[in-house]
């Protein structure tokens, strides 16, 4: 019976198993109910009395290293499956998840906050459905002045009137009212026009608006504000010329257009021929609207600024037709991933 015991326990210590069915084959001939193990347990009764414990201990020890075997093998098999499974390739190349692009209109949006961050500006936010006292009477429009008039504003409520705002301005006299000077805000955000949507209008679009307000606030602040941000966003070499014009709440107001970045001011048909580009509208706050919203005009100045984000996109990717900016076809918003 020792000697079977040891012969058994040999043939464990020699042997070979690299595979599932190998070691299938193992667990039928020596753990099955059947196997050469289980057939010594029916040999037990044949040993004689007094070998018996010796004998029962040593056959318990061969059973318990014999199943140990089976589990450590079956353990390492399965382990190694994963890698040689036909279903894993672990060499094969990586396919990269497609994330989609950024909106040129985001991308250029963010440019020009951030270059407003550089010196100071702040965001700043309001709602998109306002009041009129926000939209116009605030900022010195009078009663009868026509963007007040259905043809331009979408009104949601007549009397008192609420309407879709028409620019970010609105945001700007509310920080007014709420803030102390010294006041270095800009508000992104989109505005609605009832306007006829062509190449280059659309009835909703894209501002961002710029107020700055302190004692001794001149225009040439304003200038060499704007000087910087024409040359951030479109190089070094671009010029700046201020034009004069008229908004309800600038007093001075002007216009202001950046040498041409395409053709360097040469004459292109971008710039149909003029070297130069219209980009935003400009002037020092009128009085009137520092009162309204609350500021001393006696103590303070301020200026402001506002531009078209769809406008500024159009003319650094060349886009042609406002229209493509809102129709969302992939094919041309992927153009723009690389600009992250
Ligand atoms: N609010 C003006 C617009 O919507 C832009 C502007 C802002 C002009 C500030 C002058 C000063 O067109």
């Amino acid at each position: 019976m020792k000697d079977k015991i040891e012969d058994i326990k040999q043939q464990l210590e020699n042997l070979k198993i690299d595979s599932l069915e190998q070691l299938e084959d193992f667990r039928i001939q020596f753990l099955s109910k059947k196997g050469k193990i289980q057939g010594l347990f029916a040999d037990f009764k044949n040993v004689a009395k007094e070998e018996k414990p010796k004998v029962g201990q040593m056959m318990n020890v061969l059973k318990n290293q014999a199943q140990e075997i089976y589990n450590d093998i079956k353990e390492n098999l399965s382990s190694q499956d994963v890698g040689t499974d036909k279903q894993m390739d672990l060499t094969r190349p990586v396919e990269f998840s497609h994330i989609g692009a950024r909106h040129p209109i985001s991308l250029v949006r963010n440019e020009i906050i951030e270059i407003f961050n550089r010196i100071g500006f702040v965001i700043s936010e309001g709602p998109e459905v306002e009041d009129d006292f926000h939209i116009f009477t605030a900022l010195n429009f009078p009663p009868e002045h026509p963007a007040r008039d259905m043809q331009d504003t979408f009104f949601i409520e007549k009397d008192p009137d609420i309407a879709l705002r028409t620019h970010t301005s609105s945001v700007q006299a509310r920080v007014m009212e709420n803030t102390k000077p010294p006041i270095r805000t800009i508000s992104p955000g989109r505005v609605f026009r009832n306007e006829a949507i062509s190449a280059r209008a659309h009835c909703i679009f894209h501002q961002v608006e710029g107020l700055y307000v302190d004692k001794n606030v001149s225009f040439s602040d304003l200038k060499q504000t704007l000087l910087y941000f024409a040359k951030e966003m479109f190089g070094e070499e671009t010029k700046i010329r201020l034009r004069p014009s008229y908004f309800p709440f600038t007093e001075p107001s002007a216009e202001m257009d950046v040498s041409c970045n395409i053709c360097g001011g040469k004459g292109c048909n971008v710039c149909k021929y003029t070297g130069w580009l219209e980009i935003l509208g400009c002037g020092m706050v009128d009085p009137n609207v520092l009162t309204n919203c609350g500021i001393d005009a006696q103590e303070y100045t301020g200026f402001a600024f506002g531009m078209g984000v769809e406008r500024i996109a159009m003319l650094k990717y060349q886009v042609k037709d406002l229209r493509l900016f809102f129709e969302n076809d992939k094919r041309f918003l992927e153009q723009f991933s690389g600009a992250y």
